[in-house]
């Protein structure tokens, strides 16, 4: 480990030591969200902390026994498009899973999707730098999460890792994302099935068993809607908040798309918020207390950033710390250890809205400063990279853990 990032470890060790024993993420909070607030409209009710993904992690638990993960991987890098027949080498039984798996709900709106697609067009700056830096940043402090990513296979290579969590960002927002000839269909539906294996092989690793605050298996559904609401939750709050310009036909259809993402990669209908003041409240109660420091969450922010620094040989890793920093708050900032960096920290509080309304036109071109364009051109780099990285990732199951 190099200089820097063990001062941050220690830097934000302290942090953990001080906040351990009051860390809200081992709280267990009663469940009390009410089903008719989701899109089911109804429904049994029951703590989502207790729910996973029966059918999927039964599937996967067996293709893993019987030794069938590279077969199964061979034939699903050739499964890149939603309107593509499934490989015919795929078993059987992972065959017809697939085939109900990739099945769109029949409360899917191809209308709304299209209009999420534009949104995200549009908005696309703005989208991109909330995944990459807010929610990408966010995961690494939500405890469970970052500890199921780092003693799982994926954890060795973060920046494979993080290319691959781009591409999510990249296929929920592309223009053909849900259409036939787009791949949001593909890439949930192999997520689904990623996460099965994870829930099948974590609980076998001492390091993940040593630190999982009694969890016996991985990626409950609660989880999972933790994890949403740092995607879209957290990304509609912010724009807000900056001051972009939001209609309500585009709300609704950026709602929706995430929907249904979320019914993709498996979780009930009852569980998915059906608007946005129930997607606020449910993440009142499952995001909010789920955010905590651990050792991992670091060691993961400390990674990512130093992926985002590669590109100008870390020139702009500063301004990408003040920037997230303004993105996540203090708290998540100190919780993962991200430096301080008063000089950009100003400059983006005063900079970023100046540059936001200009952008919305609620600002005239000469009120902007200089050096609010130096901001933007990094942002719109990291963006590009960020949705760069994702186009070109196949995802595969792991039938491993990190090796400890
Ligand atoms: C894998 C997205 C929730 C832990 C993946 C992948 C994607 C993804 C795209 C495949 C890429 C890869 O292999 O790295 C999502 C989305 C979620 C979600 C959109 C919720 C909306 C969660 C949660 C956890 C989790 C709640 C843990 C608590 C993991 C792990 C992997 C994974 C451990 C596998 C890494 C490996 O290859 O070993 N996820 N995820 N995910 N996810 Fe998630």
């Amino acid at each position: 480990m190099n200089e820097i990032s063990r001062r941050k470890m220690l830097v934000a060790g302290g942090t953990l030591g001080a906040l351990c024993l009051a860390s809200p993420a081992n709280a267990r909070s009663l469940w009390t969200w009410s089903p008719s607030g989701s899109l089911a409209g109804s429904g049994t009710g029951t703590d989502p902390n207790w729910v996973w993904d029966d059918e999927a992690d039964q599937l996967l638990a067996s293709v893993i026994d019987r030794g069938d993960v590279p077969r199964v991987n061979q034939a699903l890098r050739t499964w890149t498009r939603n309107d593509q027949p499934l490989p015919d080498s795929l078993p059987a039984d992972v065959r017809d899973f697939m085939q109900r798996a990739r099945q769109l709900p029949a409360w899917a709106d191809q209308r709304k999707l299209d209009a999420a697609a534009q949104f995200n067009r549009t908005k696309g700056i703005y989208v991109g730098v909330l995944y990459g830096l807010g929610s990408g940043l966010m995961s690494t402090a939500i405890p469970k999460e970052a500890r199921a990513v780092y003693y799982s296979q994926g954890g060795a290579d973060m920046k494979d890792r993080v290319a691959k969590t781009a591409k999510l960002g990249y296929d929920v927002g592309d223009l053909d994302a849900y259409q036939p000839q787009g791949s949001m269909i593909v890439t949930a539906v192999k997520t689904r099935m990623v996460h099965a294996a994870v829930r099948h092989l974590l609980p076998k690793s001492p390091g993940w068993s040593g630190t999982n605050g009694g969890q016996k298996i991985p990626i409950s559904l609660a989880d999972m809607m933790v994890t949403w609401h740092s995607l879209p939750t957290f990304v509609m709050r912010k724009m807000l908040e900056w001051g972009v310009r939001v209609n309500s036909t585009d709300s609704a259809a950026y709602l929706h798309v995430w929907q249904v993402t979320a019914h993709m990669l498996g979780v009930r209908d009852e569980y998915i918020p059906a608007t946005w003041a129930a997607a606020n409240a449910q993440s009142k109660q499952l995001l909010d207390p789920a955010l905590g420091p651990t050792r991992e969450g670091v060691a993961l922010a400390n990674d990512l950033l130093d992926i985002v620094a590669e590109v100008d040989g870390g020139l702009t890793r500063p301004m990408i710390a003040g920037f997230s920093r303004y993105t996540v708050g203090d708290q998540i900032g100190n919780w993962i250890g991200l430096s301080r960096e008063p000089f950009w920290e100003t400059l983006v509080r005063t900079a970023w809205p100046k540059l936001v309304a200009f952008r919305e036109h609620l600002m005239p071109l000469p009120l902007i400063p200089d050096a609010a364009w130096a901001l933007e051109e990094v942002i719109r780099r990291f963006v590009l990279l960020f949705f760069s990285e994702g186009r070109r990732i196949s995802i595969e199951i792991p039938d491993s853990n990190r090796p400890s």
